[in-house]
């Protein structure tokens, strides 16, 4: 069953995505060299067609002093959020449900974040305008809006694996669900029986398998949805101009520098198409994108440096070895950490974070100033350390017991630890100095489970 434009019989599944840290966005917005909102101070974030905003309520628990707003339609996604909001105490979040055709952008405070998780691709052509519009509406100028879309060329080869989806199970009667189950099988069944079109397409191949062990919730959403879609990086951008937002770099950042993802040829090739289209439909021809997470200003943008903006604030980490200091692929590029410096570094912040004026004491005896900066940028965008926001001692999230024992301290991580432990491949806990959530070692998150 649909409403006009999306699939209402069967709610989402409720999932993380930490690419919408608010963090995460101006890491990537200011390393693409455009000045980000501010986040270690208060400002406002809006996400439409939240589902069940878990993401929102995470960042809502980490950055107390924000203000986080959802908006979404599905009643049961908004009451199921708003049972866990009131639990956790959360004042700092709102949710809405409402249709993103028909509400008011003056119904909503003027915002420093919009984004459209999820949404894109797998709405009508009034949805997608009606949300551009209202993040157009609610940001102020200067504010940064994120949307992610199936995007060209990955899902070429992959959408007939949909057609074919809806076409089995068309006037198949029972719940959206259940033809689900139904199509997962057929594809299974086609695949395992020989059918040529996996031969010649892998990527198909590997999706199907994926497919069957995939929540069928996330099925219906992601195929069963009448004007499901995937964009051209130059239409993404044209809509998003036609509503005054203007187009400043993709999410992760590391997708911002050519000598991450594209070979020296091709380096040289996309130097005269800095920042346009050519340079995109390039660098997704190369990686071969399925989905794309691109970031837009209100505005004219305001460019800004991207070493002067990352010594505003402090760098820590989150991770212990021996992950952090461990090899990072990032897609066919494997980045390693194995020079005095980038040691230095991991030794410092594995006890604390650093405020830039320690960095020259830390690594001056080891490294020029500009040597220093590209150690920094470089290990951000292998995701070995991050801008903190907040406190930065990490103990501040564990209170003691009369035991003697730990706790976690806030609610919203102890009802992650009883409700994630068994059931999910895995645990988050919401750091403050982070603004975000990490996800927990099983270890850890067994010793704690007590
Ligand atoms: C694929 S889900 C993504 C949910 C969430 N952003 C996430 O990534 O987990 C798309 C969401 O958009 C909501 N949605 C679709 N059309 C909408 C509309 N016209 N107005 C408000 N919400 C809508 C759906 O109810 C659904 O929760």
């Amino acid at each position: 069953m649909c409403s006009d434009s999306y699939v209402t019989d069967v709610p989402y599944t409720s999932a993380f995505a930490p690419a919408l840290a608010p963090t995460e966005l101006t890491v990537s917005c200011a390393l693409a060299g455009v000045l980000p909102p501010r986040v270690e101070r208060p400002f406002r974030y809006l996400d439409l067609g939240c589902g069940h905003a878990t993401s929102l309520t995470v960042f809502a628990a980490a950055m107390p002093y924000a203000e986080f707003w959802g908006v979404d339609f599905m009643p049961e996604h908004i009451a199921a959020a708003e049972a866990v909001r009131k639990q956790a105490g959360l004042q700092n979040l709102h949710l809405v449900c409402a249709d993103l055709r028909t509400l008011a952008a003056d119904a909503l405070p003027e915002m420093d974040f919009v984004v459209l998780h999820g949404l894109y691709s797998w709405v009508s052509e009034s949805v997608r305008a009606a949300a551009l519009g209202l993040a157009a509406q609610s940001l102020r100028e200067g504010g940064l809006v994120y949307v992610s879309y199936n995007a060209w060329p990955g899902w070429c080869a992959l959408a007939p694996l949909r057609d074919m989806m809806l076409t089995f199970t068309k006037g198949m009667p029972g719940t959206t669900l259940e033809r689900a189950q139904k199509a997962v099988e057929y594809l299974h069944f086609m695949r395992k029986f020989g059918a040529a079109y996996f031969e010649m397409s892998p990527a198909a191949a590997e999706l199907v398998d994926q497919l069957v062990t995939r929540d069928l919730h996330y099925v219906v959403h992601e195929y069963f949805n009448p004007h499901w879609a995937f964009f051209r990086f130059a239409e993404v951008k044209a809509h998003g101009e036609s509503f005054g937002l203007h187009y400043v770099g993709s999410s992760p950042a590391y997708l911002n520098r050519d000598d991450l993802v594209l070979s020296v040829p091709m380096q040289a090739l996309v130097e005269r198409w800095r920042g346009e289209a050519p340079r995109e439909l390039l660098v997704d021809a190369a990686t071969h994108e399925t989905f794309r997470q691109d970031l837009f200003v209100k505005g004219t943008p305001v460019t800004v440096e991207p070493c002067e903006w990352l010594g505003q604030g402090h760098i820590g980490t989150h991770l212990v070895r021996p992950r952090l200091g461990a090899p990072v692929r990032l897609r066919s590029r494997e980045l390693t950490w194995s020079t005095p410096l980038y040691e230095a570094l991991f030794e410092h912040v594995s006890r604390r974070s650093l405020d830039p004026s320690e960095w020259d004491e830390a690594l001056g005896s080891l490294a020029s100033t500009s040597e220093q900066e590209a150690a920094l940028t470089r290990a951000l965008l292998g995701g070995q350390v991050t801008r903190f926001v907040g406190a930065t001692n990490a103990a501040a999230q564990l209170e003691a017991k009369p035991t003697g024992r730990f706790r976690l301290a806030l609610w919203l991580n102890c009802w992650f630890l009883e409700t994630q432990l068994w059931t999910r491949p895995a645990v988050l806990v919401v750091a403050q100095p982070l603004g975000t959530a990490f996800v927990l070692p099983f270890r850890v998150a067994l010793v704690l489970a007590g």
